[in-house]
Parts: structure tokens; sequence; C-alpha cells
């Protein structure tokens, strides 16, 4: 934890639905590294907002929440300098959400489009949980209940942090006062990395992502299976270098910008087979994941230990969203006990 108050408060999250993987490590994870440095940094892991559409498998989510603490912790995020919350361990956030849920109307929910897009993405139609579609009023709560005024997240998530807002704004207003505080989305600069398969999301689950854990032999299968060009059928044919994904994890991941260069005219050329090329990106991933790999084992001989860091972690969190949620009681004007009450 970060005892220094000055330094502007960033909260992240993920959902432990699955271990993370290379497409996190671009997105998020290295940012994440570089950001507490200079932020007091916060990160959650959602494992109640990700039972809103897993609430039949718990058990997945329950396995994931170590996963997902072995692979912040193989990365680089220090739990001398960021805070690591459970999600489910801070009961604040949940009645701090029970109390946004009066701010924000059913239609407005409807009309999030991220909602809308994941609705429809999952087949829910007129049967959707009812804890899914106030998710974003519970990510309200995880932003506000830290004081967050950075939100690092995919563009995707954009509506959400909207819907915070609007929240923040309805409170304060009614209050006269500024109870709650207003946070700003980081959008990274890197664009999203495709699947193995050329699809556009990676998925934690369908085989298409390479996760953070893989051995080299993952490595080596999954790099065999990635999308280049279909009309490269001769090694001497002249090949795409746009949508190739070998091209574009290369792009992401080899330090040696001059040689990806070389390599791409060689392949317009002709002359640069995929298996050559493909040998070249294994061994390129091979070296960002080897480290990654042997601090995650190390982590991983150690279950308790990561148990304890999040824990603490967690117990922090608490404090710190208690304070958010006693402050918002008030200034809603909740009832308590400690006041003094008036009669007549
Ligand atoms: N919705 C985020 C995701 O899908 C996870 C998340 C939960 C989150 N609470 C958050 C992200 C608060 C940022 C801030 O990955």
């Amino acid at each position: 934890m970060n005892t220094e108050t000055t330094k502007p408060v960033i909260l992240t999250g993920d959902r432990p639905t699955g271990p993370l993987h290379l497409g996190h490590l671009t997105g998020s994870l290295q940012n994440r590294v570089a950001m507490q440095e200079t932020h007091d940094q916060y990160v959650l892991i959602a494992d109640m907002q990700a039972l809103t559409d897993n609430a039949h498998d718990p058990g997945k989510i329950r396995r994931n929440i170590l996963e997902v603490m072995l692979d912040y912790l193989a990365v680089g995020i220090d739990p001398g300098k960021t805070t690591f919350c459970l999600q489910s361990g801070i009961p604040a956030l949940h009645e701090l959400t029970a109390l946004f849920m009066n701010f924000v109307s059913v239609g407005r929910l409807e009309r999030n489009p991220t909602i809308r897009s994941e609705i429809a993405a999952r087949g829910f139609e007129r049967s959707v949980p009812l804890g899914f579609l106030n998710y974003p009023v519970s990510q309200a709560a995880d932003i506000t209940a830290f004081g967050a005024t950075a939100v690092p997240v995919g563009e995707d998530q954009l509506p959400i942090i909207e819907q915070t807002n609007e929240i923040v704004r309805k409170i304060n207003n009614q209050a006269g006062k500024s109870v709650l505080t207003e946070c700003r989305a980081i959008i990274p600069k890197v664009g999203r990395l495709p699947a193995v398969d050329g699809s556009s999301k990676m998925s934690k689950s369908s085989g298409t992502a390479i996760h953070l854990s893989a051995s080299p032999d993952e490595i080596r299968r999954a790099v065999r299976m990635m999308y280049t060009d279909p009309g490269h059928l001769k090694v001497s044919d002249p090949g795409k270098v746009e949508g190739n994904v070998v091209f574009t994890y290369l792009d992401a991941f080899d330090p040696d910008e001059q040689a990806v260069a070389e390599l791409k005219d060689h392949y317009r050329r002709g002359g640069l087979g995929d298996v050559k090329l493909k040998k070249r990106l294994e061994e390129v991933l091979e070296n960002v994941i080897s480290p990654i790999r042997s601090r995650r084992d190390s982590f991983a001989a150690d279950p308790a230990e990561a148990l304890r860091i999040l824990k603490q972690g967690t117990r922090t969190g608490d404090l710190i969203s208690k304070a958010t949620l006693d402050r918002t009681r008030e200034a809603v004007g909740v009832f308590s006990f400690d006041d003094q009450y008036e009669l007549g």
C-alpha cells in the first residue's frame, strides 16, 4: 500500500474468469507496472462482477482468484507499491451499490451500449440476470469507493465510466457538496492484441489466447495455429503483412524493430516462409514469457503467501471503502444510530 496521499488514486480490475494472457500484458499489466511508481494504485479482483454472468459456475471464479493473483505478481505488480483487493471481501462496495441503484433508471442501464452488446453476445435476451444489468452501478461503487480519479480500462468500458460520473454528479448535486469524486478513463494507446486465430478479441477460455503461464510447448502450438496470409501458399509467393497475426505479435513483442522491418520487407517480396517466420516469433514469445513463468512458478510454490497479500490489501480496501460509504450514507440521508435522534 502507498501511504502518500499526494499521489493520484488509480483503480483497475479484472474479472477472475481465467488466467491472464498476452493481451492483458500489453493492454493493461505493463501499464500497471509503470503506474504503480507514480500513482496510489489499487487492483481489484472483481469476483462479484464475474458472478453476474457466471453464477452457474462459481467454482471457476473461486479457482481463478489465485491464478490471476499469481499472474499479477509474476509480471511485477509489486505488493509494496500496489494494493490488491478482492471485491467480495469488501461489504461496503455492495452497500454503496445498493445506494447507487436508486440514482439510476432501469432504462438507462438497458440503453448502455456496452451492456446492450454484452447481453446480445451472451444470448441473454429477456433472461438477463439483474446483477448483470446492474454491473455498471457496482463498478461505479468500486471506482468511487476508492476515490479513483483515473481508471485504466479498455475502450469498451467508456460507457461504464460515463455512468459512474452520472451517479457521482447526481449524488453531489443532491447533497450540495462534493461527496464523491468524478473519474476519467485511461485508454491504452496500443491496439488490442488479436487472438491467435485472427479474431478481434482474445477470450480467456477459447484456446485462442496465449496465457502468461504458457509452457514452451503451448507457445509453440499457439504460434503454429496462428493466422498468417491465406494467399501465401509457396515460400516464394509474396505475402501480406497487414492482418497477419504473426507480424502483429512481432510488432508487439520483438524488441528488435529493425529486424522486424526487414522480415516484413522479405515477406512482402516473397521468399520468407511461414515456418521460419513463426520460429522467430516462438523465440520472441519464449523470451517474453520465460521470466514471467519462472517468477510465477516461485509464487505458485507458496499460494498461502499470495492469498495473504490479497487478504491484507482487501483489509485496506475495506477501510477506505467504508469511509466513502459512511460519507455517502450521511450525504444521501440514510438513518444512522450514531446520530442524535431528533424527535418531533
Ligand atoms: N469491468 C472490468 C472488466 O471487465 C473489471 C472491473 C470491475 C473494473 N471493477 C472495476 C475495472 C473497476 C476498472 C475499475 O475487466
